[in-house]
């Protein structure tokens, strides 16, 4: 069991007595426009599974939820080799996972950075750099040998519409990337090519979001867990559905299949795109501003308020408007702070992290990261707006968690999560624990004892990915139906 913290986090505010009133007038309104309240907390949920539904509906809605084809759960007695590349937005992973056929396994992976220009770069540049990173990994892990009979289980977690579960036809870039070409296309025969180029003739087993593979992978180690999450630069679930409840799939299914209408297919939701028609979460004018500036507006709303990609973006937006109507910095120069995407999640976590009443760490870190000198008050008026940025994404987040419990009707079990906000930002989990306590009335004093819990995740992008594509390959073997295949 993880250990989840204290039941409520731990409130500052008794040290805000030496703060002018000036600046306490801020901060009580940053706090009004930041705060998500229970009220508010019950509404977003009940509208969030109403559009989860009008995503499986044959009309659709914003929410996509994706058909993925990964029809099976995994029995714990998957076995063999497979190769898992992992490409989901600051690395570019390249495994070989080996399942021992009891619910183990073993992984031997290799990690690279991915170039920032190659975000926004051609489709070429980025495939060749990929094929060129499994050429490396699998000629120091295999010297000598040509690689082909090997399954591929291909993590590719941005919202791809998926007629078959070996492709991916990309519906839009999320998290910065802005690659022409790709919009629209199917981006499995695209990493093939590339890697036949390179000697490397493997074809792609199974296209997967990294939500799918850790829906995968948690529930191969601990059959309770009925979603995976991801809370990272993106955010994003995914949850097994029952056919009866998908209306879009009616018609694409052949007669001779005997599918039930209690089976299961899990649904990649995308739910970053939560309310892009603006009908009820709670934006501030920063997080329309981002919005606006990105490289998708009216896109992936609901990802902007709360994804690690955006949290540094939304306090540094707060902070230079905050410096030009005077309220902070007066006097000083602030032009480090006016670079868009400056500040990540983790300059957000380091503010929260604090230990020190006077704040001392953070003035360090605005002294070192921007040359900017910043006064214990303005430190106390940072801190809060840290806290209300990090703790409006954890309560926003829990949302999306209460309304796949409401939508699958789940009454106890696990939910597993992972990405860099889930696991490293201060007090995430317990914020969205206690969000979640509220949405339902839970009463009992421990998050350990809540009926559902959020825990930390298998690797899904790397274990989950081999799941599904030893998965895949079994269905293939049997002529089970994996989606349609060619067009
Ligand atoms: C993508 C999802 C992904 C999530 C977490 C989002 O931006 O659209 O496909 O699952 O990030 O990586």
């Amino acid at each position: 069991m993880v250990n989840l913290g204290p039941r409520k986090p731990p409130s500052r505010k008794g040290s805000m007595a030496d703060v002018p009133k000036d600046l306490l007038h801020t901060i009580s309104i940053l706090e009004k426009k930041f705060t998500v309240d229970k009220e508010m907390l019950k509404k977003i949920t009940d509208h969030f599974v109403e559009e989860l539904r009008k995503g499986l509906s044959k009309e659709g809605g914003s929410i996509p939820m994706n058909v993925t084809w990964v029809m099976d759960w995994p029995t714990g007695k998957e076995k063999g080799a497979y190769l898992a590349l992992d490409m989901g937005g600051t690395n570019f992973r390249v495994a070989e996972i080996t399942l021992d056929g009891n619910r183990g396994f073993d992984v031997t992976q290799s990690k690279y950075l991915m170039p920032k220009n190659l975000k926004v770069g051609s489709k070429d540049d980025l495939f060749d750099y990929i094929a060129d990173c499994v050429g490396k990994f699998l000629s120091s892990s295999h010297p000598g040998e040509t690689i082909k009979n090997i399954s591929l289980g291909f993590t590719f977690s941005y919202p791809c519409t998926q007629p078959a579960i070996n492709r991916g036809i990309l519906q839009t870039w999320t998290k910065g990337f802005d690659i022409d070409d790709v919009e629209g296309h199917d981006v499995a025969p695209m990493l093939e090519s590339a890697l036949r180029k390179k000697g490397l003739p493997i074809s792609v087993t199974a296209l997967i979001n990294d939500t799918t593979g850790t829906l995968v992978a948690s529930n191969y180690v601990d059959p309770q867990t009925k979603m995976g999450l991801i809370f990272g630069t993106g955010c994003n679930a995914a949850y097994y559905e029952r056919f009866c409840n998908i209306p879009k799939l009616e018609g694409l299914l052949p007669n001779d299949q005997n599918i039930s209408p209690n089976d299961y297919m899990a649904i990649n939701c995308e739910w970053g795109a939560f309310d892009n028609e603006h009908k009820i979460l709670p934006r501030t004018e920063w997080d329309i501003s981002i919005d606006n500036e990105s490289p998708r507006p009216g896109q992936q709303c609901f990802e902007k308020m709360i994804s690690g990609y955006y949290l540094g973006e939304i306090l540094r937006k707060v902070l230079c408007d905050l410096y030009d109507e005077e309220t902070i910095f007066e006097g000083r120069n602030i032009e480090s702070l006016r670079k868009p995407y400056s500040l990540d999640a983790s300059f957000l976590s380091q503010i929260e992290e604090d230990p020190w009443e006077n704040l001392t760490e953070v003035e360090s870190l605005f002294l070192n990261k921007l040359g900017i000198f910043v006064t214990e008050s303005e430190r106390k008026l940072i801190r809060r707006l840290a806290e209300l940025i990090g703790t409006r994404s954890a309560r926003l987040s829990a949302c999306g968690v209460a309304a796949i419990i409401k939508q699958i009707d789940m009454q106890s079990g696990h939910c597993g999560a992972d990405g860099s906000v889930f696991n490293k930002y201060p007090h995430f989990k317990a914020r969205m624990a206690e969000a979640l306590s509220e949405i339902f009335e839970w009463s009992s004093k421990s998050y350990k004892s809540h009926p559902i819990t959020v825990i930390p995740a298998e690797d899904g992008s790397g274990v989950g990915a081999a799941l599904i594509a030893a998965l895949t390959v079994n269905r293939i073997e049997q002529g089970k139906y994996i989606g349609q295949r060619e067009v």
